[in-house]
């Protein structure tokens, strides 16, 4: 088996960085488009052979060294009993939104075998025909990301509800959070059952918090999962405009940190020492021509060094991304890497 990605994950020296790209099976890829256009969204995630068979677009096409399961972090909110539309143009929407103790009453607590078994086949598909070309990679939101979701009733501009609820009640939206992190654990370890190699936890609007209020409100209900799934395998934290919670991070026991691209690299690097980090290119970087691309992967990894270091972007692939560009990026990593690994390695190894 290929276990260049896990290994990397656990902080072991490695012959050269792996790589693999946030939202690699999505809608820059023509192959992705044409299944989209016989079915909806939903019914992509909840077609286990569709699913897997997207899930392994990429790897077949860019040469990643990590697949990533097709699935979306919203699900397991609607396993709670919370109507989900993906309207397209408008993203994710949940008509009726959870604002108080009194929407937390309508949600339960699912059986996730069951109401969200569709990501369970799926992932099972995926290690089978993968067959160990490389690993696959689960997830799932944080709490404070998927209740910024339920509580605004989408997407939002500036989270008001969310922030309000945060201010007035406390309590009760910590509630909240404790609900949504049961489900999630109870989630995430059946991906695990179901063949999912690491984990990467979204956190996608982690950094709406100062620091004092992060570690107070988002980080319970996330150290909650996080516990709960510790030493089965590699745990991967993403925070999206997160820079001023990087002292905050040092803390949570995860074994990689995801970071965005508003920081480089080698400063992260500097606060959390020689823990392996994951991204962080700009993904607008990938619009650049090829030439370019590989320079900027080539600062990326002179600014990856001292510690384990996987190759990503800081945010989700752009939908206008050409293929190329992609494959470029991919090609550059893997490439440049590799002769980086002799170099680097003394310095990694000392750690
Ligand atoms: O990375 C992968 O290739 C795996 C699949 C994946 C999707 N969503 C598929 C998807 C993953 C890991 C996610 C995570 C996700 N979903 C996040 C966290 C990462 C991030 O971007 O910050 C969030 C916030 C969501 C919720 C979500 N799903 C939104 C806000 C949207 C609409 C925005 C958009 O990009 O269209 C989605 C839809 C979605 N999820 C698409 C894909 C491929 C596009 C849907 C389509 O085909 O029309």
């Amino acid at each position: 088996m290929n276990d260049l990605f896990l290994r990397a994950c656990r902080g072991e020296v490695t012959e050269r960085r792996p790589v693999w790209i946030m939202r690699q099976a999505g809608r820059y890829l023509p192959e992705y488009r044409a299944v989209r256009e016989k079915v909806d969204f939903l019914t992509l995630c909840k077609t286990p052979e569709l699913a897997a068979r997207v899930t392994l677009q990429p790897v077949e096409i860019l040469g990643v060294d990590a697949a990533i399961l097709f699935a979306d972090i919203l699900l397991p909110l609607e396993a709670m009993g919370a109507e989900l539309v993906f309207t397209p143009g408008d993203g994710p929407t949940f008509p009726r939104p959870v604002r108080g103790r009194e929407g937390i009453a309508r949600l339960r607590a699912p059986a996730v075998e069951e109401s969200l078994g569709y990501v369970f086949d799926a992932l099972r598909l995926v290690r089978r025909e993968l067959a160990g070309r490389v690993p696959v990679i689960g997830f799932g939101g944080t709490p404070w990301t998927l209740a910024a979701y339920l509580v605004e009733g989408g997407g939002s501009r500036h989270f008001e509800h969310l922030l309000a609820w945060s201010y007035a009640d406390p309590a009760g939206l910590a509630e909240l959070l404790d609900r949504i992190a049961e489900t999630s654990l109870a989630y995430l370890s059946a991906q695990i059952d179901a063949g999912a190699q690491a984990l990467q936890l979204f956190d996608t609007w982690g950094g709406l918090l100062d620091a004092e209020r992060w570690r107070a409100l988002a980080l319970p209900p996330l150290a909650r999962v996080v516990a709960g799934l510790a030493g089965r395998v590699p745990l991967i934290y993403y925070v999206n405009g997160g820079s001023h919670l990087l002292e905050a991070l040092a803390d949570l026991p995860v074994d990689v940190l995801a970071v965005d691209w508003r920081q480089p690299l080698s400063r992260v690097r500097a606060r959390l020492g020689t823990r392996t980090l994951q991204g962080n290119l700009d993904p607008a970087a990938l619009l650049a021509p090829v030439p370019e691309i590989e320079r900027r992967v080539a600062t990326l990894l002179e600014q990856g060094r001292g510690g384990g270091h996987i190759v990503n972007l800081g945010h989700g692939i752009l939908p206008v991304t050409p293929v190329e560009h992609a494959r470029a990026f991919v090609a550059a990593a893997q490439r440049l890497s590799a002769q980086h690994a002799t170099e680097a390695g003394p310095a990694h190894a000392a750690r």
